[in-house]
């Protein structure tokens, strides 16, 4: 390992998984404009270091849309496929064995952009990238919580001929306002279709939204959900299901969900035995990939190796790979944090 300390060897060295990213938030400056030249989209920037100046943000809607905007240069499947595999020789350089991407298909279809282009460009980078570096995969289909119920049910019906292809459904974009329960009979009917369910809740959204994704989605991961400390009793839940949680630490601060990085309750959650996970989200927008995600929260709380050895171990066990992979990667995790 080159130059690096030794904790950020181990950091980057660990087999890890990434459970929370949205592939259109790995959109880099750089690709974006060059997007942008090949189909004549006239972006409000002059150049990417003006457009990287751009990303200061208040909250989470503050952020979502310039993200929306950045999205509207990826018009056909070679753009989709360019993303993804620049997200993949990143995650690779992470050490990062295993993803399960998040896609938004009505950000593109609004647009009128085919559902397939979309589909067809991200799953042809994913084989690709699992050919290349040896990364698997899983995708979700995560419908817009601001637009309604009607939509997301017309969404689903366009991903059932690729069903094979779609592990999970999940819900992103606008919390506030925008409770679970806006969506239980979409979710119904896709848990019907066959995919398991997974819910942004808990980031913005009070601890109320978990406890609906919980009961009403019956989600198998709850996305973010790190405001569930403010319920004692859903706390003891979650610890008990062993329900996991994907935290996203970098995207936490930029977004102003906590104020700083020494501020955040995932080492806290992770002493109370929660199932937490380390995330980039929209590493494109929020200064770093997976690497930087563990960087930042092993500096701002002081995690040990024990700790970073949990998190990755947290992130196989949270993760929809069959059980004996998982515990194939389980081992290699626990070789690699005892030399
Ligand atoms: N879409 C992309 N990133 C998101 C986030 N952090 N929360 C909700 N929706 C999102
Ligand atoms: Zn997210």
């Amino acid at each position: 390992m080159t130059d690096e300390n030794s904790i950020d060897a181990f950091i980057r060295g660990i087999p890890k998984a990434e459970l929370h990213l949205h592939i259109e938030g790995s959109l880099e400056p750089e690709l974006m404009f060059a997007l942008a030249h090949k189909h004549g989209v006239e972006l409000p920037y002059a150049n990417v270091e003006e457009l990287r100046n751009a990303y200061q943000f208040d909250d989470l809607q503050s952020f979502l849309d310039l993200y929306y905007a950045g999205a509207a240069v990826l018009r056909d499947e070679d753009d989709f496929h360019a993303l993804t595999m620049a997200y993949l020789e990143r995650s690779h350089a992470d050490g990062v064995v295993h993803v399960e991407i998040f896609f938004d298909p009505q950000t593109h279809t609004e647009r009128g952009i085919a559902f397939a282009t979309v589909i067809d460009g991200i799953r042809r980078a994913l084989a690709d990238g699992e050919r290349t570096f040896g990364i698997t995969h899983r995708l979700i289909l995560c419908f817009l919580r601001h637009l309604d119920a009607a939509d997301a049910m017309r969404t689903l019906e366009q991903a059932l001929p690729y069903k094979h292809a779609i592990v999970a459904v999940g819900l992103d974009s606008s919390e506030r306002g925008h409770p679970p329960s806006k969506f239980e009979e979409v979710f119904a009917r896709a848990r019907r279709e066959g995919f398991l369910t997974v819910a942004h809740a808990g980031e913005e959204g009070p601890p109320e939204y978990i406890v609906e994704a919980l009961d009403l989605l019956h989600v198998a991961r709850v996305d973010h959900g790190v405001r569930c400390e403010e319920d004692a009793a859903l706390m003891q839940r979650l610890v008990r299901e062993r329900m996991p949680l994907t935290v996203c630490p970098l995207s936490n601060v930029k977004l102003r969900v906590v104020q700083r990085m020494q501020d955040h309750n995932l080492k806290r959650l992770l002493d109370r035995g929660l199932c937490v996970t380390v995330n980039s989200d929209d590493p494109a927008y929020f200064g770093g990939y997976v690497v930087a995600n563990y960087q930042a929260a092993q500096r701002g709380l002081d995690l040990s190796r024990a700790d970073i050895a949990q998190l990755a171990a947290n992130s196989i066990e949270a993760s929809f790979l069959p059980d004996a992979e998982k515990q194939n990667w389980q081992r290699k995790i626990t070789a690699f944090a005892a030399v």
